[in-house]
């Protein structure tokens, strides 16, 4: 029909081209052509608007609302329900999920923390994820590498995909996480983020692991396998016979360096939903592992690593320099790393 009528309005400019009419048929033509344009536009809109309407209640008929979880109020922000991109929760869609962090540092047992962790079916800790530089440059990468993690996006061997109600990390207090403290404590909040700090109480003892771990980092391979992943108690002593020695005029200020940067941690990160845990303390006694259990709200389990501890034994007899150790640190406040020791069952 609009064919039709425009044809007509052309026929009649060619058949009457007199100047007096030419305006006045100009305006009609415009007038037309406006009430055209509108007419159509409203007819698009009209089918834009039953477009969404047909989506909208796809998405509805798929997407089953999930109840919200019982939990009381001060918890409600650390309680998700993450939709990830990469798969489908399937039957877990509606199990909440609790985002963690383990903060520690270098030698305090971290790594054989997470696989006891890790051994829980519903835990997902996904390593030393910001032990790659390009990923903690500046806050928006750390933003957009801790969103995907807790999205449940970041696929690595620990993840336990849809029924996974704790997943998280671990990050090295010098891995970005004291410069950038001030922006990660206000994601944390925003996120409902839960912090485990996992520290060592003997800093000597920590202080012979570091110069022990870097023999063993240096040492070749012992028989073509790496020294963090021995499973033989065998290939444990023979790291072990390996004694440092320890430059006494350092050590002072090296352990108080240790001791300030956890101090300084705890003051940073102390308004966040917290837990602190020592490497000691769960040695001596695995309790301790059901009050983490209790602390990221997953069910009980007996958790277990088949990691081998490397360098045990009486503390004494770890050192070259024993003697000289213990001259530095009597009377000092850390004298009493010299005496503490645990049994390691
Ligand atoms: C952060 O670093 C990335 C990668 O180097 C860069 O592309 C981005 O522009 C940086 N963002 C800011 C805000 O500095
Ligand atoms: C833990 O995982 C099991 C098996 O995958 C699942 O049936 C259970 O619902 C999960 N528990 C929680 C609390 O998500
Ligand atoms: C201990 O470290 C200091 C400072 O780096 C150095 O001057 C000294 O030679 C070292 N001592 C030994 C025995 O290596
Ligand atoms: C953390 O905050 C609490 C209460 O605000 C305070 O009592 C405590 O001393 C603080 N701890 C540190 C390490 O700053
Ligand atoms: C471990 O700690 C719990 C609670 O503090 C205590 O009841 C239990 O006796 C301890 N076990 C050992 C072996 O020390």
């Amino acid at each position: 029909m609009a064919d039709d009528l425009c044809f007509f309005i052309k026929d009649m400019l060619i058949i009457r081209p007199s100047v007096k009419n030419s305006m006045v048929l100009r305006i009609t033509l415009l007038a037309f052509v406006m009430v055209c344009g509108v007419f159509m536009c409203s007819i698009g809109l009209k089918q834009i608007s039953t477009f969404t309407k047909a989506g909208f209640i796809d998405i509805k008929v798929v997407e089953q609302p999930c109840e919200v979880p019982n939990v009381e109020k001060w918890e409600r922000p650390y309680v998700h329900l993450p939709k990830p991109t990469t798969f489908n929760r399937a039957e877990c869609a509606c199990n909440p999920v609790r985002y963690f962090v383990i903060s520690s540092t270098q030698r305090s047992g971290s790594g054989w923390f997470e696989t006891l962790l890790n051994s829980h079916m519903n835990v997902s800790s996904n390593g030393e994820i910001f032990s790659v530089k390009p990923r903690r440059t500046n806050m928006s990468t750390i933003v957009d590498t801790l969103d995907k993690i807790y999205n449940l996006d970041w696929l690595t061997s620990a993840s336990k995909n849809e029924c996974t109600a704790a997943v998280g990390l671990k990050w090295m207090l010098n891995q970005g996480l004291m410069q950038n403290h001030e922006a990660i404590v206000e994601y944390f909040k925003a996120k409902g983020v839960s912090m485990i700090f996992l520290f060592r109480r003997n800093l000597l003892r920590r202080r012979i692991s570091i110069l022990a771990n870097a023999y063993d980092q240096s040492a070749k391979p012992l028989n073509g396998k790496h020294k963090s992943h021995v499973h033989s108690h065998d290939e444990a002593k023979i790291l072990a016979s390996y004694k440092p020695s320890i430059n006494t005029t350092l050590l002072i200020p090296e352990l108080k360096q240790a001791d300030d940067m956890v101090k300084q941690a705890l003051e940073f990160f102390n308004s966040t939903r917290h837990i602190i845990l020592y490497y000691e303390d769960i040695i001596k006694n695995h309790t301790v592992l059901d009050d983490v259990q209790r602390f990221l709200r997953i069910p009980q389990m007996e958790l277990k690593s088949r990691q081998v501890k490397i360098h045990k034994g009486p503390l004494h007899e770890q050192v070259e320099n024993w003697e000289d150790i213990q001259k530095v640190l009597n009377g000092t406040p850390y004298e009493s790393f010299l005496n503490e020791d645990y049994r390691v069952s």
